[in-house]
């Protein structure tokens, strides 16, 4: 059978790692699809850069259009990243007649209803796996693998900058510029960082998760997303002594009101094998009615793991090549004309235990006034340390784990609190997750 033509938009750690493990793996790869696939165009910015790939038979330019609009190409690889102009060479491309694979979450997450829309109004496939967590394949499981399920929720570590960072900073005491640096030389890291430590990316993944989870368009515009930075050390360490770890987690829920879409720094028990992944990988719980939960783990980010699930989708695409586009598998999953219009629910609506920590003035009534003020709110307190005050201090550190209740009760709880004049400053509230 004639060989299928790729051509690779983007040649940096993405793009260089699927050239690779492209070329490195081509005959089993062959072995698979039924076909020779082969690289025949790529294109770059800056021609004059060093690459991690060789791209000897490979014919490199630095304009985009020239391989979107080459009728020889088959499959077009976007991975430049970004939803500007990207978003206009992928719908050439679909306009062109070309099967797409991406690795942009931002893409997908902004503008994937649209894209889609576009793709199957002319039968061709638009493949996302390497969007979220790397080369772990779980787009492929949730969309196919968990078919049968009535998905009730799945949290996940889905931005591998942030879980490096995290890990490093806890485990070796570094510094959190120092840690991103090294995340970014690496790789890890999106071109405007602030995407992976503000939840920005996590929250695109969460996006393209809940929609393929729950059958409901993708809306970025409705996760809450909080970032890492206000993680701080003294938090972590309280947290382990109460037997919790802190992840930034990426959370969708049904309830019966609506789907929650949340990111944000989250307590999880130590016990939970979530709670213990660390570096660059990232990890997806996901709990369905039939099969109950199930755990997904793998590298996050890099060239060769996010490399794994490009080749995957191009596979897929391959052998779809002589397929009826109607009995494909759909994009998100549901039929394009089944997405359900469930609502997403605002932050006050979420339901959650939270991690407080306050200062207060260490004398008599001033524990009994805060835990009236919770009471009032109809938070039920479930554990509670007054720390040692510091050396010649009189404000000691107050730690207190709650219960779940709705957000909007505890906003008004903390605002009670932080109004007493004995205690000082504001209260630092992480939400908590058992993840049962
Ligand atoms: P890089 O910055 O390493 O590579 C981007 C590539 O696109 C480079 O080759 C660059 O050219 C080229 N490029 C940039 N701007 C343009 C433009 N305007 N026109 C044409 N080409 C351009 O990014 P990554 O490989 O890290 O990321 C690519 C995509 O993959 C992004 O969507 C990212 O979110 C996603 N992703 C990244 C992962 C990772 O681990 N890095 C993991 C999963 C997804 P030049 O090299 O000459 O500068
Ligand atoms: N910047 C992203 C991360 C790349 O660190 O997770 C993988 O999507």
């Amino acid at each position: 059978m004639k060989p299928v033509k790729v051509g690779v938009l983007g040649l940096g750690t993405v793009g260089g790692g699927t050239v690779n493990v492209l070329k490195r793996n081509a005959a089993e790869i062959a072995r698979r699809a039924g076909r020779d696939i082969i690289i025949t165009r790529a294109s770059a910015k800056d021609l004059d850069k060093a690459r991690i790939c060789d791209t000897t038979g490979i014919l490199v330019t630095s304009n985009p259009l020239d391989i979107i609009n080459d009728p020889d190409i088959d499959i077009v690889l976007e991975l430049i990243g970004g939803a500007g102009i990207v978003k206009d060479y992928v719908l050439q491309a679909i306009a062109n007649g070309k099967h797409v694979v991406t690795a942009n979450k931002s893409l997908i997450a902004l503008h994937g209803n649209e894209i889609f829309a576009k793709a199957s109004e002319q039968g061709v496939i638009v493949a996302f796996e390497a969007a979220v967590a790397g080369g772990i394949p779980i787009i492929k499981a949730i969309r196919e693998g968990l078919s049968g399920n009535q998905i009730e929720w799945l949290a996940g570590i889905i931005n591998g900058t942030g879980n490096f960072i995290l890990t490093e900073m806890r485990d070796k005491g570094r510094d959190f510029a120092d840690v991103l640096a090294e995340a970014q030389a690496l790789g890890y890291a999106e071109a405007d960082p602030t995407f992976d430590v503000e939840g920005i990316d996590a929250g695109h993944k969460l996006t393209i998760l809940a929609s393929i989870a729950f059958g409901i368009p993708l809306q970025f515009e409705k996760v809450y997303t909080e970032g890492i930075t206000k993680i701080t050390r003294t938090d972590v360490e309280y947290a382990e002594e109460l037997g919790y770890r802190i992840k930034h987690l990426g959370i969708a829920r049904q309830t019966p009101e609506g789907i929650e879409l949340r990111v944000h720094p989250t307590l999880i028990p130590e016990r939970r094998l979530i709670a213990n992944v660390n570096g660059v990988m990232n990890a997806v719980l996901v709990k369905g009615d039939a099969v109950g939960a199930t755990l997904y783990y793998g590298a996050g980010a890099g060239a060769d793991p996010t490399a794994s699930a490009v080749v995957a989708d191009v596979i897929d695409v391959v052998r779809a090549l002589t397929s009826d586009p109607e009995n494909r598998v759909p994009h998100l999953a549901f039929q394009a004309d089944s997405l359900a219009d469930i609502p997403v629910l605002s932050a006050d609506s979420f339901k959650t235990a939270y991690y407080l920590r306050l200062h207060a003035e260490d004398k008599s009534g001033v524990l009994a006034d805060v835990t009236r003020i919770l009471a009032d709110h109809d938070i039920s307190i479930e554990a509670i340390t007054q720390k040692e005050p510091p050396k010649g201090e009189t404000i000691v550190p107050i730690i207190m784990l709650t219960q779940v209740t709705q957000e909007h009760r505890m906003n008004a709880a903390i605002a009670k609190i932080e109004a007493l004049a004995t205690v000082s400053g504001k209260v630092n509230r992480i939400r908590l997750e058992t993840l049962g």
